[in-house]
């Protein structure tokens, strides 16, 4: 149901409000988050930010902050041996510096996406040195526009056997879990003033996945690791998998009481009904980050609330080599704008939630 009166009144474009919110003073998602202290992020590329303006403009009205999906990735950077291609990132950077938005640094130690030469320095015995030079170099370039990283992604994985459950990373494979140490230490050390991030994904499905990512962050901080802030990445799934509301609010609560920011780094929602009518599918998405944020916001308010994507006409999730759920590669409707850029009920629920923090 459109309701245009009150669409009208405060929202840019019609979008379904089903009367759950009263007109605001506020009218996007950014001047509502800066009013409540949450920043709002999407994912984004340089091609989107250059080549695509209509695009742009609506993520200069709805974001304070962009983070890269791709260039900031070592493939991106270290393609082609011997050589640093920071291009892609320094792009999105001028851009973000021109444009007057933050930019959240990810991801800096990754397990993934590692060039096969780097691989073989890393097996080479070269794990340490690689990643001093990276965090250094890297860091150092950024940090006047970089205000908050990731400075180690997805280092827990339960399934891989490991004591409290470490993945078998290449980094950990070689220096064991003091890599994670290690980069948080260099980090403080090239950007002192900004957020240093651990970032990870399922705790809001997996007990035990969250178990070990908590001890992880119990034992950083005990051994006083400078690290501010944990990242949810919050990959959502439609209806193939329900949080586990209670242990995910717990879970929050224990995060807040080791004193450290809780994040929303890459929120969006996984669909599986693609068969099934646009209203009904918008529903279910509304539905299933409306359940999440009121769990999440019951225990803190995120500093950084980003998407991964602004727009279904970019997601990941669209295609099938990452969602085995849409093995057609329908647009995935994940995200709080369409593809054609127009808010969907899930920008309306996130909008007024937000609009509800005191
Ligand atoms: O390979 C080309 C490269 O040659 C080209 O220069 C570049 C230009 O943009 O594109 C590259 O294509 C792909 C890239 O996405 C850009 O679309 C890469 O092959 C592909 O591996 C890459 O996938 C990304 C994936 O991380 C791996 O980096 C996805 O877009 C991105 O959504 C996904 O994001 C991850 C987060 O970083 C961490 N959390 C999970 C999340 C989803 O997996």
């Amino acid at each position: 149901m459109i309701v245009g009166s009150l669409a009208a009144g405060f929202l840019t474009n019609s979008i379904p409000l089903n009367g759950r919110s009263a007109p605001s003073k506020y009218r996007t998602l950014r001047e509502l988050g800066r009013a409540k202290g949450v920043s709002i992020g999407a994912a984004t590329s340089a091609a989107q930010l250059y080549e695509d303006r209509s695009f742009a403009d609506v993520l200069l009205s709805e974001c304070d902050r962009i983070v890269p999906e791709w260039e900031m990735k070592w493939s991106a950077i270290y393609s082609v041996q011997g050589r640093v291609d920071l291009g892609g990132m320094d792009k999105i950077c001028s851009f973000a510096k021109e444009k007057g938005l933050r930019v959240r640094g990810h991801p800096l130690i990754w397990h993934a996406r590692l060039p096969v030469h780097i691989q073989a320095e890393i097996d080479a015995g070269r794990a340490k040195v690689l990643l001093k030079n990276h965090v250094s170099f890297v860091m150092s370039r950024y940090q006047d526009v970089i205000d908050s990283w990731d400075v180690v992604n997805e280092a827990i994985l339960p399934s891989d056997g490991n004591s409290n459950g470490f993945r078998s990373s290449p980094w950990f494979s070689a220096l064991g879990p003091s890599y994670i140490h290690n980069a948080f230490e260099l980090a403080r050390e090239f950007a002192p003033n900004a957020r240093l991030v651990y970032n990870d994904y399922n705790v809001e499905y997996d007990g035990v996945k969250a178990d070990a990512v908590l001890s992880l962050l119990k034992s950083l901080t005990s051994a006083r690791i400078p690290i501010d802030a944990v990242g949810l990445q919050s990959h959502l799934w439609a209806t193939r998998r329900r949080i586990e509301r209670e242990k995910f609010i717990r879970f929050c609560g224990s995060i807040r009481d080791l004193g450290l920011e809780i994040l929303v780094t890459e929120l969006d929602v996984r669909e599986n009904q693609f068969e099934y009518s646009t209203e009904h599918r918008d529903r279910v998405v509304s539905k299933v980050v409306e359940e999440y944020l009121k769990a999440l916001l019951s225990v803190a308010v995120p500093k950084e609330l980003c998407f991964w994507g602004l727009s279904d006409r970019y997601s990941w999730l669209s295609k099938p080599q990452y969602n085995p759920e849409n093995p057609r590669g329908y647009v995935n409707r994940g995200l709080i704008l369409d593809e054609k850029l127009a808010r969907k009920e899930v920008w309306a629920t996130v909008f007024s939630l937000l609009d509800k923090i005191k």
